[in-house]
């Protein structure tokens, strides 16, 4: 019997997040971006969905995750590399997967020539972000022609798109099309992140459009909702119910004290799921009961097999599903609390949590 712990993934509702985008792409491709196990929703759920919705183009980090992902989907879609390669092993998957990888690095140019790669690449170019990107395109895209390397575009990411007004986003466009312009006309072009498709889209959408966190339903830029629908509901169950006295302390390091008589409610769900600890003794959960939904506090610290709720005067029962954020409780809402964001909650929920696809 498994521990009731479970991340529904609402494929309905990733199916409306990817038309509302494609929507706004306004004829660009989407590239889906579904790294790091699609964001945390389950590779083997959401690439199927998306594909069977139309989409041919996915991203995902580096050749490992391709490879899976390859095994997924099949041939006829193409797999882009976010992070490119670092070695001869990445170089080599690129060949034997069919990868598009982005390049940043004459390194990675000479390892896929050397691994007998004729596939396509993107050449990534920083613009501002100062993360990830060559300073070189006309040198790395002379490379990779020489070296038989067809081009599949030159990319650039946002590093200010969920702020619209930002400097830096203006910034970064005008220095894309200085650089985009030194290469042949044709050569495909690709800008935008969720936040930007939402904040900056339409002249410059481009050619490809790479929305990752829209997808999965939190809405990237908070002045500007798009009617996003969230994708995965993170649950835990009650495993016991007690009634405590007042004056008696709850959980590790006794931080919680009952100033009267409560019912506390045992969840099955801790840090090692993915809760984060930070929620100890503010965290805000779900409960759907038979006279409606009832959003009762998390008290004490948040441990790593279990977390308590006081649900005093509630309709609850041993064996209810609580919802920690989702349809009730958004990922922003709880991300915020913890002074964190929906990206890291997603990408949080551990390995030992079942992805449970609701159609
Ligand atoms: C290069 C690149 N493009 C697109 C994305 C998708 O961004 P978002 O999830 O904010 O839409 C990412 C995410 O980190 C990225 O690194």
């Amino acid at each position: 019997m498994s521990r009731p712990v479970v991340a529904y993934i609402h494929l309905a509702n990733l199916r409306h997040n990817y038309r509302l985008l494609n929507r706004l792409a306004a004829g660009a491709q989407v590239m889906s971006v579904i790294k790091a196990d699609a964001y945390g929703h389950g590779l083997r759920l959401v690439a199927p969905a998306l594909q069977k919705e139309g989409c041919h183009s996915f991203a995902v980090t580096n050749a490992e995750e391709g490879a899976v992902l390859r095994g997924i989907i099949g041939r006829g879609s193409a797999i882009t590399l976010l992070s490119g390669i670092f070695d001869q092993e990445g170089a080599a998957l690129c060949c034997l997967q069919h990868l598009t990888p982005a390049l940043t690095e004459h390194g990675q140019v000479k390892l896929l020539h050397e691994a007998g790669f004729h596939g396509q690449a993107w050449i990534k170019v920083d613009t501002g972000m100062n993360r990830l990107g060559t300073q070189d395109v006309p040198g790395l895209y002379d490379a990779c022609k020489t070296a038989g390397i067809g081009i599949a575009g030159l990319m650039s990411h946002l590093a200010c798109a969920d702020e619209p007004e930002h400097a830096l986003n203006a910034v970064q466009v005008e220095r894309f099309e200085r650089i985009a312009a030194s290469l042949p006309a044709d050569t495909p072009k690709s800008l935008l992140n969720s936040a930007g498709l939402i904040s900056i889209g339409r002249r410059t959408t481009y050619d490809v459009v790479r929305p990752g966190i829209a997808l999965y339903g939190a809405e990237p830029v908070a002045s500007m909702p798009i009617g996003l629908k969230p994708v995965m509901s993170f649950c835990g169950s009650v495993i016991q119910l007690r009634d405590i006295p007042a004056g008696e302390s709850v959980s590790y390091g006794a931080s919680f004290i009952t100033s009267k008589p409560v019912r506390i409610a045992t969840i099955s769900t801790g840090y090692a799921d993915g809760l984060p600890r930070l929620l100890s003794n503010q965290g805000l959960t779900a409960c759907v009961g038979t006279s409606g939904t009832a959003i009762l506090p998390i008290v004490g610290r948040v441990c790593m097999d279990y977390c308590l709720l006081d649900a005093s005067g509630c309709d609850i029962e041993t064996g209810m599903q609580v919802e920690f954020w989702g349809e009730h409780v958004s990922a922003a809402k709880v991300a915020e609390q913890v002074g964190s964001i929906a990206y890291e909650l997603f990408t949080g929920i551990s390995s030992r949590v079942p992805r449970q696809a609701i159609e």
